[in-house]
């Protein structure tokens, strides 16, 4: 889908259909009032995401007209827009239009604030136009709009371009996220990686699992020792030497987890296809970092495997030594996320980043602890915490902090090893995986992203399908935006 810009009045759009965007008690320019005037204050008030369609009947340039509601004026956020935006391409979809309009209006409104809402716009048109459809052999059912106008009478080109890399990224990690486990092996997802850096320019280097086994990497090859696929590490590379800052990023990449030998249950357990989202993510913010330039250094790092159980599988009460030296003690074979997480964390350190996000799907207590709202952040470091909420506040995938105390530390000690990989008690599960990941990153200042309670959408949602949400990306690219820039 395109999303271009169109500057002119509103009265001269000639687009078929024609979205306004109205906050109550909003007064309407004439153009659009003409086709309201009729309409009594009950059926329409603006009401967020109410809609209330007309046909122009040839008094305008436009055939059909959309007015989505936005709510009250004090309580406007930059959300709705993507929202609103996200309904207006349902709705032209539904209707089979191939194209449509929509009014971004500029009267008294600064000029970064209107690159805000053309940004946001464009990504809930962007975002709310995604399917994944690549398995259904019939495409004829499948209606995707083509086209959007952004109508305004000022140069909002760079919020369009934005939203285009931001939500563009988002689509691109939804797609290989939504890939089956049969499909998206770890050398698929490793070859996806390897694509990404020949179209991207980025450097790409694979640890095949003879290279991890010399390294010491023995937490992670634990956790794919039952699995046919064998285990990859990916370290993607941008503006490698040049004298930047270095951020690292990491993602969970488990393309499927069954448990292992602690076997999940079978209700459900298709949805732990989505446990590389972690990963898959990562490759969409470096495929959006390097189309923005941004100028720093930026390192991914990519542990991928399956969990799952057979002969070789490692078994509950096993010990491992990580890869920096820590001894392990997995006493359940499900909690494998921070297995992989310790050795890539402790690899990514080793670069000395100012700073390591990792995005991991890694408790399901995140979801019981705050529902699908909220991303769970753990950190040890005050300056990176605020920032991501506060990018997460602008890209609406909002995260809360929880607390990383030396009491949760204590309790993941372990009776035989250094560590173990669970708590037995169950308790703040969210927060002893993240106790047991600061173990790995040493003195870097470091941030922790539990995605596991939004890395897969369920109806109704305003502008993401059912599916891989993609949910991170965005977050992480505003919050490297946001981070230091120059040496
Ligand atoms: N991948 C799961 C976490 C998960 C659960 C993601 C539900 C998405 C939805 C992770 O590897 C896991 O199984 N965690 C265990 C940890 C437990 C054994 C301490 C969990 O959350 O149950
Ligand atoms: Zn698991
Ligand atoms: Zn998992």
């Amino acid at each position: 889908m395109k999303v271009e810009l169109k500057k002119c009045r509103l009265a001269d759009v000639k687009d078929h259909l024609l979205c306004v965007f109205l906050m109550q008690d909003e007064e309407p320019s004439w153009d659009i009032k003409q086709f309201l005037k009729d309409v009594k204050k009950e059926r329409f008030t603006g009401k967020l995401l109410q809609t209330f369609y007309a046909d122009s009947n040839g008094k305008a340039g436009y055939k059909h007209l959309l007015i989505v509601g936005l709510g009250k004026k004090e309580e406007f956020k930059l959300d709705f827009l993507r929202r609103a935006a996200g309904l207006s391409v349902r709705y032209a979809a539904s209707l089979k239009h191939k194209e449509l309009a929509i009014y971004l209006p500029g009267r008294f409104i600064s000029r970064p604030e209107l690159t805000r809402r053309a940004q946001a716009i464009t990504e809930g048109a962007m975002l709310a136009s995604y399917k994944f459809y690549k398995y259904k052999t019939e495409k004829e059912d499948l209606f995707e709009v083509e086209k959007i106008r952004i109508v305004s009478e000022d140069d909002v080109a760079e919020g369009i371009r934005l939203g285009m890399i931001y939500a563009g990224a988002q689509n691109y990690a939804r797609e290989l996220d939504e890939l089956p486990a049969n499909v998206a092996t770890p050398a698929r997802i490793a070859a996806e990686a390897r694509k990404l850096g020949r179209e991207h320019g980025l450097s790409v280097t694979v640890l095949d699992k003879r290279r991890m086994e010399r390294m010491g990497m023995n937490a992670l090859l634990a956790v794919a020792q039952g699995s046919e696929q064998e285990a990859l590490l990916v370290k993607l590379e941008y503006n490698k030497g040049r004298n930047y800052p270095i951020y690292a990023i990491v993602g969970k990449g488990v393309t499927f987890d069954s448990g292992g030998i602690s076997l999940k249950p079978a209700l459900n357990m298709h949805e732990m296809k989505y446990d590389k989202t972690g990963a898959v993510n990562v490759l969409g913010v470096f495929k959006a970092v390097t189309e923005l330039k941004l100028p720093i250094r930026l390192i991914g790092v990519m542990p991928l495997v399956e969990n799952l159980p057979s002969g070789s599988a490692q078994k509950p009460g096993d010990i491992v030594t990580a890869y920096n030296g820590k001894t392990i003690e997995v006493l359940n074979t499900d909690a494998e996320g921070r297995l992989i997480l310790a050795d890539a964390l402790s690899y990514a350190a080793e670069e000395k980043p100012e700073y390591i996000i990792d995005m991991a799907t890694l408790t399901g207590a995140v979801a019981i602890c705050l529902g699908k709202h909220a991303i769970g952040l753990l950190s040890n470091d005050d300056a990176l915490a605020k920032t991501l909420i506060e990018a997460g506040n602008e890209s609406h995938e909002r995260v809360w902090r929880l607390p990383l105390w030396p009491e949760y530390s204590e309790m993941i000690k372990s009776d035989f090893a250094d560590i173990k990989n669970i708590s037995e008690t169950g308790e703040a599960g969210t927060i002893t995986a993240a106790a047991f990941l600061k173990e790995f990153v040493g003195e870097i200042k470091w941030a922790h992203l539990d995605i596991a309670a939004v890395d897969l959408v369920k109806p109704p949602h305003p502008y993401l399908d059912k599916g891989a949400s993609g949910i991170g990306v965005r977050l992480v690219l505003e919050t490297l935006s946001r981070l230091p820039k120059k040496k």
